[in-house]
């Protein structure tokens, strides 16, 4: 499949129209952005993490009957994707208290939620991606009550799902980022799942495995996305575990 014009750069990636007009590549960029893209700076190799590591999880998720975009994975930075019209809505589930939801109720980090907390943000850059409520939703015409309530069951199903898979893998999934879409008429999970969008901790030693290292300095980011993608992708899923993180935490500034 051949890239042709190129419809959206995003900040962290790419999407290009193909021959087949239902069809889109989606490349994944080494850039990272933070605050709204007031902090910039790139982590070397994070788009072809990004990319393998979100085709194995949207692989497991169709498997599970998570409709997704995913079509496959093409080569090291690009994927082949159903072509979505885009609800501009970010859908952020949380399983432990950290990020905003700590700072905004005053919840210490790391506090295991009773139940998942699900919020929704309007994705627009401009307004900085305000938090949104379902009448929000509906004022804005962001999408209907249905696929309002498909949003939440799958966003639920799909936390279920991902937890498990990486609770395997010596990760805990705090919370994540979810984006949806319409493709003929049907809602499928679009976007991606990665270190950027997830905060994915070390289940042995709670260090930090995502994009918090790059937004807040601690050092060690690109070794935490070799890490995680190795504990998804890889083949050897136990022993070696501590002592590579362990690695990534030694150099964590105070
Ligand atoms: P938050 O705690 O900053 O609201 O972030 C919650 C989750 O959403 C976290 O896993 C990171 C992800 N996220 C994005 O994917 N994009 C964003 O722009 C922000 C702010 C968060
Ligand atoms: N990706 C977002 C941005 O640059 C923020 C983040 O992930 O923290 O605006």
């Amino acid at each position: 499949m051949e890239r042709r014009t190129k419809i959206y750069e995003g900040k962290a990636k790419i999407l290009y129209e193909t021959d087949d007009p239902d069809l889109l590549i989606q490349y994944f960029k080494d850039e990272a952005t933070a605050f709204n893209a007031q902090k910039r700076g790139i982590i070397e190799q994070k788009g072809v993490y990004n990319n393998r590591i979100s085709s194995v999880l949207f692989t497991y998720l169709e498997r599970r009957g998570v409709r997704t975009h995913f079509v496959k994975q093409l080569n090291d930075r690009e994927m082949l994707v159903k072509r979505l019209a885009i609800i501009k809505i970010e859908v952020v589930i949380r399983n432990i208290s950290a990020g905003s939801l700590s700072k905004r109720l005053g919840l210490p980090e790391g506090k295991p939620l009773p139940a998942p907390v699900l919020e929704f943000f309007y994705k627009d850059d401009a307004l900085g991606d305000p938090m949104i409520n379902d009448d929000h939703v509906r004022l804005l015409g962001l999408a209907t009550p249905r696929e309002v309530r498909a949003i939440r069951k799958r966003a639920l199903v799909v936390n279920n799902l991902l937890r498990k898979f990486l609770d395997k893998r010596g990760l805990i999934l705090v919370d994540f980022k979810l984006e949806f879409g319409r493709h003929r008429r049907q809602l499928l999970l679009g976007d991606e799942i990665t270190p950027d969008g997830c905060r994915l901790w070390d289940k042995e030693t709670l260090e930090k495995m995502d994009k918090d290292r790059f937004r807040r300095d601690l050092g060690k980011v690109e070794e935490a996305y070799q890490e995680v993608y190795r504990r998804i992708t890889g083949s050897q899923l136990s022993a070696d575990f501590g002592e590579l993180s362990r690695a990534v935490g030694s150099r964590q500034k105070p």
